[in-house]
């Protein structure tokens, strides 16, 4: 990918900051959901646990911090992840493909609830790059409209599938574009012990690391990374918090 690149200074951040996008220009119908909480119930409950934490926010220009990522979920491996995040703290960013949050809106809800950041990963895991602008629009668009059935808001961040993207993504996208430096390749190696391996090793201050929460495998590798990289001192934050709360519109750390 022909990217250019900038080294941040206090957490090896490289990104580039592009124009702004389209934004939320598409409507599909949504896809029928189970029987769920009401909206107002679903708002009360998310909003509370998402505001709850009383520790202020990490402040990753003063401490070691890297986000883990976990893609194209939810699915049945999801509350498991969730129970292990919470175990040690850890707050790490979904990005969720649309047609699983149809199947699995609670996994989300709870995802959501427990103070993880949800990202757009398009409705069905196409390569973008090979649609045309109104089929990534409703990729995106069909994708926000789950989300927000399932928690009421719509995902400030997007991830292409195989991180494929070219100008018409980013602007049906609309908002920052978030890849990855350290790929765990988690894919392929159905092995957690080398997953965890890959990930710790890799790590550096800053950096966006790439699960797939869709494995057990990976599921599995996660308490070992937790506990070698808390042991270094870092501190597990969404993406969003990494940038300080505001994501440049493409992100694409080397960190
Ligand atoms: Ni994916």
């Amino acid at each position: 990918m022909n990217i250019g690149m900038r080294r941040g200074t206090s957490r090896a951040i490289a990104a580039v900051v592009l124009t702004a996008g389209l934004g939320g220009a598409g409507t599909l119908a949504t896809t029928p959901e189970p029987a769920q909480a009401s909206t107002a119930e679903v708002a009360l409950s998310v909003g509370a646990a998402a505001e709850a934490p009383a520790a202020k926010p990490v402040d990753c220009r003063r401490v070691k911090c890297v986000a883990l990522t976990f893609d194209d979920g939810p699915g049945k491996y999801t509350d498991a992840l969730l129970r292990t995040l919470a175990a040690y703290d850890a707050r790490a960013t979904f990005f969720v493909v649309g047609q699983n949050v149809a199947a699995y809106p609670g996994a989300l809800r709870r995802t959501y609830a427990a103070g993880h950041e949800i990202g757009n990963h398009s409705w069905s895991h196409p390569d973008l790059t090979r649609l045309s602008a109104a089929s990534v629009r409703s990729q995106f668009s069909r994708t926000d409209q789950a989300i927000k059935a399932a928690i009421g808001i719509r995902p400030k961040l997007v991830r292409p599938p195989y991180g494929a993207f070219d100008t018409t993504v980013r602007r049906q996208a609309g908002r920052p574009v978030v890849m990855w430096s350290v790929d765990t390749l988690d894919w392929r190696y159905r092995n957690s012990a080398r997953v965890a391996r890959k990930a710790v090793k890799a790590v550096r201050p800053g950096s966006v690391i790439l699960f797939h929460d869709i494995h057990p495998t990976t599921v599995r590798a996660i308490p070992k990374v937790l506990k070698a990289l808390s042991k270094r001192g870092y501190r597990f934050v969404t993406v969003s918090r990494l940038f300080g709360g505001s994501p440049p519109r493409l992100v694409y750390s080397r960190g």
